[in-house]
């Protein structure tokens, strides 16, 4: 039985003052893929992005456009927003930090850790990133050579009378938290980059700001506002509504916390691994499941920035859109990505080869083959024979067709629930290859020549079709609209996206019964090599 527990996943909220691009759509559509996987194995998930619209840079692009900053963050906000139809997003909530359901409980928050100590007024002088808007430590600002490690700009010396948050009372806390729960950041190696940072010991942190007055006012002491990384952080849960235990949305949204998975890019891993499980330990709230921090695609071996003009933007996204589809895009999002510790390189020849060589000739090739063949030869209806029994190909030791297609579907469950997205989808497409084999081990098209070998003929095209069906299944988190355009043809529709009965089962051998109507269907087409 598929677990019932609810899940929680989340996107890091966007800044309004940029645009979105590959590395937010990629992001959101990592979640994406996990959220639906899990709706499909029967789970009660929610899925959260948003955008983050306070603080100095927002005040700041707004006043250099002559427009109030909320009037900047409702038209950037639309932008990340506008998104979410054509990337196939199924977010079940979009938060923006200018909402008063978002800012009363930011208020809450901050008023129980002034009234716990753990917020104080104090003062402070260190090194400050003015681009990202955050305090570097002594040790590490030596290491960075003072300079910004995002843009390159020295860092100033900066005094600030503040309310702080007492991070440094929690580094043994965290330690044991660390050492207690080994798969708390991932990948291995970011939990290691987090672990050394903290050995050099934790400062507190300042959580308001009086340099700009864009943000939530500092309750009790309106001349501050709230510093954005923290007002940004709270999102999580005051999506929930966890800053109102009381309240509506906590009745129907607490559920879902704790068992949080936070994907988020590397460069806010040290504000999510530390800084927020700090904070909810300041709070008594319990820790999320993971922080999940993925690398960064880069351009034809380069960073992407705004100063070198090679961001994937939103037009060059709409470019691989038109000419390859939308569900290729996210394919290649998933199985491509800098999941890992690596970053990515995005090329469109790269995007090219992988479409031709997954989608189109194996994904679209086998569910196109079997479809004319069924068609030529049966009508179009699905042949009658046993196929649970069948060995999946001639080498010896082959599995059968049942048992290969169960392990397989457990094994791409599994690996959805790791969040191990782009060894899900080799392991469904797997599925595929040895549907492939079949045909070309077979060759059911030179076997149809004879009428006497039709009953063979329909018991490999038989698999074929079951193969195909169970493998569109697998893949339907990855590529919603192409393999619901392969199992519509295929007379298998999924009845909407939460399976009652789990991936496993909608997955299970035998799906297809005998004298289902079979459409032609070639979910991906041959485009074009790009002009290099
Ligand atoms: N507002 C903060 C996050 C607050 S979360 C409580 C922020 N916003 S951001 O707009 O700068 O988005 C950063 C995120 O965008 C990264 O963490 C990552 O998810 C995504 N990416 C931005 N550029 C990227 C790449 N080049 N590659 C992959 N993802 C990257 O930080």
């Amino acid at each position: 039985m598929p677990s019932r527990a609810p899940a929680y996943i989340t996107t890091p909220i966007y800044y309004v003052n940029d645009r979105p691009h590959i590395g937010s759509a990629y992001t959101t559509t990592l979640c994406d893929v996990w959220a639906r996987a899990m709706r499909l194995d029967g789970r009660d998930v929610f899925f959260l992005t948003g955008t983050d619209e306070h603080g100095g840079k927002v005040e700041k692009s707004a006043k250099d456009r002559g427009i109030t900053p909320q009037a900047l963050a409702d038209e950037n906000s639309a932008e990340f927003r506008k998104l979410l139809g054509p990337f196939c997003l199924s977010n079940d909530d979009f938060i923006r930090t200018t909402e008063p359901r978002h800012e009363s409980q930011v208020k809450l928050f901050v008023e129980r850790l002034l009234k716990s100590g753990d917020i104080y007024l104090g003062e402070f002088i260190g090194w400050y990133d003015e681009g990202q808007e955050e305090y570097i430590t002594e040790t590490r600002a030596k290491e960075l050579e003072y300079k910004s490690p995002i843009s390159g700009r020295p860092l100033v010396r900066a005094t600030e009378k503040n309310y702080y948050f007492r991070l440094s009372a929690f580094q043994s806390r965290l330690e044991e938290f660390f050492k207690a729960n080994p798969g708390f950041v991932r990948p291995e190696g970011r939990f290691n980059e987090v672990l050394g940072r903290l050995r050099d010991g934790l400062q507190d942190v300042p959580v308001t700001r009086t340099n700009f007055t864009w943000g939530i006012p500092m309750p009790g002491a309106s001349e501050h506002v709230i510093y954005v990384w923290i007002d940004a952080l709270f999102n999580y849960a005051t999506a929930l509504g966890l800053g109102e235990p009381q309240g509506a949305l906590a009745q129907e949204r607490a559920k879902y916390w704790p068992p949080a998975y936070h994907v988020i890019g590397k460069e806010i891993l040290w504000f999510h691994a530390v800084i927020w499980p700090a904070m909810l330990m300041a709070l008594d709230l319990p820790m999320p499941k993971c922080v999940y921090a993925h690398s960064f695609w880069i351009r034809n071996g380069q960073k992407m920035s705004k100063s070198l003009g090679n961001f994937v933007d939103l037009e060059t996204i709409d470019g691989f859109f038109a000419k390859y589809g939308v569900d290729a895009w996210r394919w290649y999002m998933t199985t491509q990505g800098p999941i890992g510790t690596q970053d990515a390189d995005f090329s469109d020849k790269h995007f090219h080869e992988i479409y031709t060589a997954h989608l189109v000739n194996t994904f679209a090739n086998c569910a196109s083959r079997t479809s004319s063949m069924i068609e030529k030869y049966f009508g179009g209806a699905m042949p009658a024979a046993e196929t649970a029994s069948m060995p999946i190909s001639a080498a010896a030791g082959a599995p059968t067709w049942s048992a290969f297609t169960e392990a397989t579907a457990a094994k791409v469950a599994r690996h959805y629930e790791a969040f191990e997205l782009a060894e899900a989808a080799d392991a469904a497409l797997s599925i595929v290859r040895a549907v492939d084999l079949l045909i070309n081990e077979t060759a059911p098209f030179k076997l149809a020549k004879d009428p006497a070998n039709l009953p063979r003929v329909a018991e490999i095209l038989a698999a074929c079709a079951e193969g195909v069906r169970v493998a569109a299944v697998l893949l339907t988190p990855i590529m919603p609209s192409k393999c619901a355009e392969v199992l519509t043809a295929y007379g298998s529709a999924l009845d909407g996206d939460r399976a009652r009965n789990g991936l496993a089962a909608a997955a299970r051998w035998g799906g297809l019964t005998a004298g289902t109507k079979i459409a032609k269907c070639a979910p991906f087409m041959r485009v074009d090599a790009p002009v290099a």
